[in-house]
C-alpha cells in the first residue's frame, strides 16, 4: 500500500511528444532526406530508413499510449509529405494525417499538432529557406491547407518547435541541413521570418478555429557561468535574454529584437495561447566563449546520460517553469526526457523531473500538461540511432517493440494520476531516502 502520494490535478495532460521525420520514416521530399545522405553528417553514418515506421502503422504505438494511461500525444506534420513540390498538396497524405489524428481521438489521446519541427521540404531551401522572406506566404499556404483539412481534429498547435534551436544549430553550428547562407546576419534574418510564420500561422489558425489553443514549443536550458565572475555572470545574462527569454517577450509586444534589429512584427503581439517549454538539461558558458557556444563537461559529481547528452537536474525544470510565469500563460511541458538505452536513469529521471512539475503545481503555477520526449526510439537528427529516448525500445531492424520499465512506470503513473512512493520503491529505490524520507527503513526503524 503507498502510504505517501503526490497527486496531480484530474485534468492534467498526460503524453509522449514525437516528430514526424523522426518516426515516420521514408520521408524522400525532406532536407534532411538529402543531408542524411552526405558523408560525415549522421553519427555512426545511420540512416533514417523506416524510422519507427508511424507512416504505415503509427496505430500500434498509439494503442501502447493508450494503454499507458496517456490522454494526450504532441506529433508533427511532415510539411514536405504534404506539399512535395509548392502549391502541389498531397491528399493521401493528407487523409493518412486524418487517419492518425482520428486514431488517437478514438483512443481518447488529445492531438497536440506541431507544424514545423526542424525539418523543410527540399524545394524550400532552394528558394531561401527561413532566409527569404517567401517562406512566410510559402508557410501560411501550408497552414490553411492544414486547417482547413485536418483543422476540426486538432484542439491544440504548436506553430514552430523550438525556433531558437533551430536557428543556432542551422545558422551558426552547421550541424543540421545547411541553408544557402551561413552566419550571424543569415540567423537575425531567419529568427524574425520565423517570427513572421508564427504569427501568420496563429492568425490563419485563430480565424477558422477562435477556440484553438495555438502556441511555440520552446527549448529552454537552464544556462550558468562556467567561472563565476563578473563577467561569467553578465554573459549568462545577456545569453539567457538572447536564447531563452526574448523570444516570448516579442510574441507579447510584437517588437523584433533579435538580439539586435527593430520593426514591428504584422499580427505578432499576443500570438499565443500557451507556452510550451521543452526541457532537457542545465548548460554551463565559458567567457569568453571561443568557438564553443556552450561547454559539454558537466562535472564529477553530474549524472549524465548517454552519449555526453547531458545533466540530469530535475530542478531546472522548475527553474523553466518559474521564469516564464510572468507571461501569465498555461504551461505545458511540451519535451523533457533523456537517450537512455539501458534505461538505468529514465525511472528516477520520470519520478524527480514529475515531482518539480507537482511542486509547481502545488503552487499554483499553471502548468497542465506534460509530454514525454519520447513515446518510441527514434531517429535522433545528427546522432542518428545512437541515442534512444523511447519509452518504447525499437529494433530497428525487426520493427519489434518492448515497453521499458520506465514505460510501465510512466503507465502507473498516468493510469493514476499521482506518484507513489510504491512506485519509487519499485522503480527507483534509491530515491526513497531523499524523496519519501518517511518511508526509508531507517525512519521505520
Ligand atoms: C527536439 C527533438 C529531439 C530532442 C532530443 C528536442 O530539442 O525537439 O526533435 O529529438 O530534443 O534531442
Amino acid at each position: 500500500m503507498a502510504k505517501a502520494t503526490m497527486t496531480f490535478p484530474p485534468d492534467f495532460r498526460w503524453g509522449t511528444a514525437t516528430a514526424a521525420y523522426q518516426v515516420e520514416g521514408n520521408n524522400t521530399n525532406s532536407d534532411w532526406y538529402l543531408w542524411e545522405q552526405e558523408e560525415g553528417r549522421i553519427l555512426e553514418g545511420d540512416k533514417s530508413g523506416l524510422a519507427s515506421d508511424w507512416w504505415q502503422n503509427a496505430e500500434a504505438d498509439l494503442d501502447a499510449a493508450a494503454a499507458m494511461g496517456n490522454n494526450a500525444h504532441r506529433l508533427s506534420l511532415e510539411w514536405s509529405r504534404i506539399e512535395p513540390e509548392p502549391s502541389v498538396f498531397d491528399n493521401d497524405a493528407l487523409a493518412r494525417y486524418r487517419r492518425i489524428l482520428q486514431a488517437m481521438h478514438d483512443r481518447g489521446i488529445e492531438p497536440m499538432v506541431t507544424l514545423h519541427h526542424f525539418s523543410n521540404p527540399i524545394w524550400l531551401t532552394e528558394k531561401g529557406d527561413f532566409n527569404s522572406r517567401l517562406v512566410v506566404d510559402y508557410f501560411q499556404r501550408f497552414t490553411a491547407k492544414v486547417v482547413e483539412t485536418l483543422g476540426d481534429l486538432i484542439p491544440k498547435w504548436v506553430t514552430i518547435n523550438e525556433p531558437m534551436v533551430y536557428v543556432v544549430i542551422r545558422y551558426l553550428v552547421g550541424s543540421f541541413p545547411a541553408p544557402q547562407q551561413m552566419g550571424l546576419a543569415a540567423a537575425v534574418q531567419a529568427t524574425r521570418n520565423l517570427l513572421r510564420c508564427h504569427a501568420a500561422a496563429y492568425q490563419t489558425i485563430k480565424a477558422r478555429y477562435p477556440q484553438a489553443e495555438v502556441g511555440v514549443a520552446k527549448n529552454t536550458p537552464i544556462l550558468l557561468p562556467k567561472s563565476n565572475n563578473f563577467l561569467g555572470r553578465w554573459w549568462v545574462k545577456r545569453a539567457n535574454w538572447v536564447y531563452n527569454e526574448v523570444w516570448w517577450e516579442m510574441l507579447v509586444d510584437g517588437r523584433f529584437r533579435w538580439p539586435f534589429g527593430r520593426g514591428q512584427v504584422e499580427g505578432l503581439a499576443g500570438s499565443f495561447d500557451f507556452i510550451g517549454v521543452n526541457y532537457y538539461t542545465r548548460l554551463y558558458l565559458k567567457f569568453p566563449p571561443r568557438g564553443k557556444l556552450w561547454e559539454d563537461d558537466w562535472g564529477p559529481d553530474a549524472v549524465v546520460s548517454d552519449g555526453n547528452y547531458g545533466e540530469v537536474y530535475p530542478q531546472g525544470l522548475f527553474q523553466a517553469i518559474k521564469a516564464v510565469l510572468k507571461y501569465d500563460k498555461p504551461i505545458y511541458i511540451t519535451e523533457n526526457g533523456l537517450p537512455d538505452k539501458d534505461d538505468r536513469l529514465r525511472p528516477s529521471f520520470l519520478i524527480t523531473h514529475l515531482r518539480e512539475i507537482w511542486r509547481a503545481i502545488s503552487f499554483c503555477y499553471p502548468v497542465m500538461g506534460y509530454y514525454h520526449w519520447s513515446l518510441v526510439d527514434n531517429f535522433e537528427w545528427d546522432r542518428g540511432w545512437t541515442q534512444r529516448f523511447g519509452l518504447i525500445e525499437l529494433n530497428t531492424e525487426t520493427q519489434e517493440r518492448k515497453l521499458r520499465q520506465s514505460g510501465q512506470l510512466y503507465g502507473e503513473i498516468c493510469r493514476s494520476g499521482s506518484i507513489s512512493s510504491d512506485m519509487a520503491q519499485r522503480y527507483a529505490p534509491e530515491l526513497i531516502k531523499t524523496l519519501f524520507p518517511g518511508e526509508s527503513p531507517l525512519a521505520k526503524s
